[in-house]
C-alpha cells in the first residue's frame, strides 16, 4: 500500500473495475462525469491544484502547457491507448514526466476489427443489409443490383508491421492471402520466416490449394500491387521522426493504388489526406475505403466522406476498433486497457521496480530516464 495518497484526475470514465483498484489503494480520484472530453481549460485547472496523476484518453491534447502547468506535482500520465500521438513526447521529457500506454490489450481486438471492416466493405455487407431492410431486395439474381470481391487468395499490403500488423498478416494467413509489407523502420525476418512455414504447412497439408507468399517490399510497390492496402503504423507529424507518416496516403500514393484496390485505415486519421480519399473514391481511382479514424473526430457534418455517390464505397466507423468489452474494461493489466492504464500508473507513481522508469513495461518515453 501506497503511505501517500495519491491525488489523480480522470479525464475519462474507464469503468469501476479500474477505478476501484486504486481506491483500495487509497487513490483519491476525480473523475470528469460526462462522455464528452473535458476542455483542456479544465485539465489545467486541475493539474494546476497539485495532482500527482492524470488518466488521459487520445482526446486530450497533453502537452508543454499541461506540463508547465503541473510542474513540481504531476508526476505521471496514463494514457488509455496504444497511439499516443495526443501527447507531445519531447514536452514530456523535458519536464521529465512519464507517460504509459495500453500497448498489446488491443492487439487482436483492432487487428480484428481492420479485417472485419475490409470485409464489410469488400463484400458490400453494408449495402446489402440496406436492401433487405428498405425492401429493395427484388429477386435473387446472378448479379443484381450489385456484386463485390472475394477476399480468399487475394493480396493485402500491410503498412507498418508492428503488433497490430502482425496480428493482421496472422488473420490474412487463414485467408489464403498474399502477403506485401512495407515498414520504415525495417524488416522484420523473423516474422517472415515465422509466416512462411504457416503458409507452406497449410499448402502441403492440403489446406490452402495455392502457393502464398510473404515479402517486404517499398512502400510503391505495396501501393500499386495490393487488392486491398491496410494501415497499422503511428501518426507522425513532419519534426516528430525521420519518417512521418502524416499524410502518407494523399492523391499521389491514391493514384499508385490499383482502380480494383481497397484502402483500410485503423490506424490515426491524419495518416489519410481525406479531401484526397474523398476525390479517390469519387473519380474511382480506387474502389473504396474503410475507415475508424478521421482527420477530425467525431467526423464533421460536412466531411466530403460522407458524400452520398461515394455510399457505397465508403464504410466509416467512430474509431470503434477496440471497442470489445474486455479489451475496453478489463482490469487485468494482460486482458483490459482499463486494467493496464492503472498498472501503468500504479508502478509510476508507487515506483515499482525501484522507481526506475526505465524498467517499467508499459512507460513509453523511456528515453527521459536513462
Ligand atoms: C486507439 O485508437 C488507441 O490508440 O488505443
Ligand atoms: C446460393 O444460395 C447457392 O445455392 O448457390
Amino acid at each position: 500500500m501506497p503511505e501517500k495518497k495519491f491525488c489523480v484526475f480522470a479525464t475519462a470514465d474507464i469503468g469501476d473495475a479500474a477505478f476501484n483498484r486504486l481506491r483500495e489503494r487509497g487513490y483519491q480520484l476525480e473523475i470528469y462525469p460526462t462522455p464528452e472530453p473535458p476542455p483542456k481549460s479544465l485539465i489545467l485547472e486541475k493539474v494546476g491544484s497539485g495532482i500527482d496523476g492524470l488518466i488521459t484518453t487520445l482526446r486530450d491534447k497533453i502537452d508543454a502547457e499541461v506540463f508547465e502547468a503541473g510542474k513540481g506535482s504531476l508526476k505521471a500520465v496514463a494514457q488509455y491507448a496504444v497511439g499516443f500521438d495526443n501527447i507531445n513526447r519531447a514536452d514530456a521529457n523535458r519536464y521529465k514526466v512519464p507517460f504509459t500506454n495500453t500497448a498489446d490489450v488491443l492487439t487482436e481486438a483492432t487487428a480484428e476489427f481492420a479485417f472485419f471492416a475490409l470485409a464489410d466493405l469488400a463484400r458490400r455487407l453494408w449495402p446489402a443489409e440496406h436492401l433487405v431492410r428498405e425492401n429493395t431486395w427484388g429477386y435473387w439474381h446472378p448479379y443484381l443490383p450489385f456484386l463485390g470481391d472475394e477476399v480468399t487468395g487475394k493480396t493485402i499490403s500491410i503498412l507498418g508491421t508492428g503488433r497490430i500488423g502482425q496480428a493482421v498478416i496472422k488473420k490474412c494467413i487463414g485467408f489464403d492471402m498474399n502477403i506485401l509489407c512495407y515498414e520504415a523502420m525495417g524488416t522484420n525476418e523473423k516474422l517472415i520466416r515465422a509466416v512462411r512455414q504457416q503458409m507452406e504447412l497449410r499448402y502441403g497439408s492440403g489446406m490452402q490449394r495455392e502457393r502464398t507468399s510473404i515479402k517486404y517490399v517499398t512502400m510503391e510497390e505495396a501501393l500499386s500491387q495490393g487488392d486491398f492496402i491496410s494501415i497499422h503504423v503511428p501518426l507522425l507529424r513532419e519534426g516528430e521522426s525521420e519518417t512521418p507518416t502524416y499524410h502518407l496516403i494523399n492523391e499521389q500514393t491514391l493514384r499508385t493504388m490499383k482502380p480494383t484496390a481497397y484502402l483500410v485505415n485503423t490506424s490515426r486519421g491524419p495518416v489519410i489526406d481525406e479531401k484526397a480519399l474523398a476525390r479517390a473514391l469519387k473519380e474511382k481511382w480506387i474502389a473504396g475505403a474503410a475507415l475508424d479514424v478521421y482527420e477530425t473526430e467525431p467526423l464533421p457534418p460536412d466531411s466530403p466522406l460522407r458524400d452520398p455517390e461515394i455510399e457505397d464505397r465508403c464504410r466509416l466507423y467512430p474509431h470503434f476498433a477496440s471497442a470489445a468489452r474486455i479489451t475496453r474494461l478489463s482490469v487485468d493489466p494482460n486482458l483490459g486497457m482499463a486494467g493496464r492504464c492503472v498498472q501503468g500508473l500504479i508502478d509510476m507513481l508507487e515506483q515499482n521496480y525501484g522507481g526506475d522508469m526505465t524498467k517499467m513495461p508499459y512507460v513509453v518515453n523511456k528515453e527521459a530516464f536513462r
